[in-house]
């Protein structure tokens, strides 16, 4: 991956440092958006703005900018995130998350995207459907990115994949297994495995199972990186040899009213110290959060100490920071 385009990070300080990155301007609706180099751009940078930042280096390369949040469904971490990394860039975050603001006037999409963009440097979208999102990055002009759709969560991936190298290493020589909903985070792991050669076993239950065109999609992709893509029910199997153990909610946002049916179709796919002891010696957990301690994992998984799920927490901002870095270069 030596093509990829590096920052001058001992000129942080200057906007310049970051210009004619190959994702200047760009929109990020999924992971598959990126090329694997592009993607080890956004994890790199987002390693080296981690360190920076650690050492007490503190700079504002996008002073006098704007990024606007549009949230359709609630958040925290999204949220926080967002605007702690546009402020340690300088940058003003405006967040539009009540009923009286962005799409929840009856505007058209078209509207409200181009009156947007007259007032910020990069909209953020939480919605429903990826169409809406897709719809707002046909109108602006400016970069579009994906804070979760029913569909993806790719700043939620990022922040993962840069948490898995941290904690395990060279992701091409993983195995990931996540196990519960074919939901937004599946598709995202899917993404992730096709773009860094990583093994990912999805198990679910029966009627749950990820979208078939993603997965097709994420197989093609996979062809780039000879990563291993397993999609099934078998828990055992998924669990087997793992060096990373994943879930999510049975219960995704707007799927609130399924939620005792949904607890049914999952008993038997949970987390437990029992399922953990399956997985490869050293497997850490992880979770996007919030988590339903109890439902798809137990305290005592959340809690232990191969859990990596704050560190996961802190590297939304990270990983943020540094796609936003990026996107916004001119
Ligand atoms: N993981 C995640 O996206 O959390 P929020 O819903 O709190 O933003
Ligand atoms: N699958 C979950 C992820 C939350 C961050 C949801 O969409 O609600």
């Amino acid at each position: 991956m030596s093509d990829t385009v590096l920052p001058d990070w001992s000129k942080l300080d200057s906007a310049a440092a970051l210009a004619g990155n190959p994702l200047a301007g760009r929109d990020l609706l999924r992971l598959l958006d990126l090329s694997p180099q592009e993607l080890h751009l956004v994890l790199s940078t987002a390693v080296a703005q981690k360190a920076a930042w650690a050492q007490g280096v503190v700079t504002a390369p996008y002073a006098g900018k704007a990024v606007g949040i549009i949230l359709e469904k609630p958040s925290m971490r999204t949220r926080v995130s967002f605007e702690v990394a546009a402020s340690r860039l300088g940058a003003h975050a405006v967040v539009m998350s009540d009923s009286n603001s962005a799409f929840s006037r009856g505007e058209t999409v078209k509207d409200t995207t181009q009156v947007l963009e007259r007032f910020v440097d990069t909209i953020i979208i939480r919605t429903f459907a990826q169409s809406k999102l897709e719809e707002v990055a046909h109108w602006a002009r400016i970069p579009v990115i994906n804070a979760l759709t029913d569909s993806f969560h790719p700043c939620q991936g990022l922040a993962d994949l840069l948490t898995i190298a941290e904690h395990k290493g060279d992701l091409s020589t993983l195995k990931l297994a996540y196990v519960g909903d074919g939901n937004n985070m599946a598709h995202t792991y899917l993404e992730g495995g096709a773009l860094t050669g990583m093994h990912i076993h999805i198990a679910t239950p029966p009627g749950f199972e990820p979208d078939e065109t993603i997965v097709a999609e994420c197989r093609a992709a996979a062809a780039q990186t000879g990563a291993l893509l397993e999609v099934d029910h078998d828990f055992a199997a998924a669990l087997a040899n793992a060096d990373v153990v994943i879930t999510d909610t049975w219960t995704s946002m707007g799927s609130e009213a399924e939620h005792d049916e949904r607890l049914a179709a999952f008993a038997g796919y949970q987390i437990d110290a029992a399922a953990m002891a399956q997985a490869a010696a050293g497997a850490i957990f992880m979770h996007c959060l919030p988590a339903h301690r109890g439902e798809e994992v137990t305290d005592e998984v959340m809690d232990a100490p191969f859990s990596a799920i704050y560190d996961e927490a802190e590297n939304r901002l990270h990983a943020q920071k540094a796609l936003v870095s990026l996107v916004l270069a001119q």
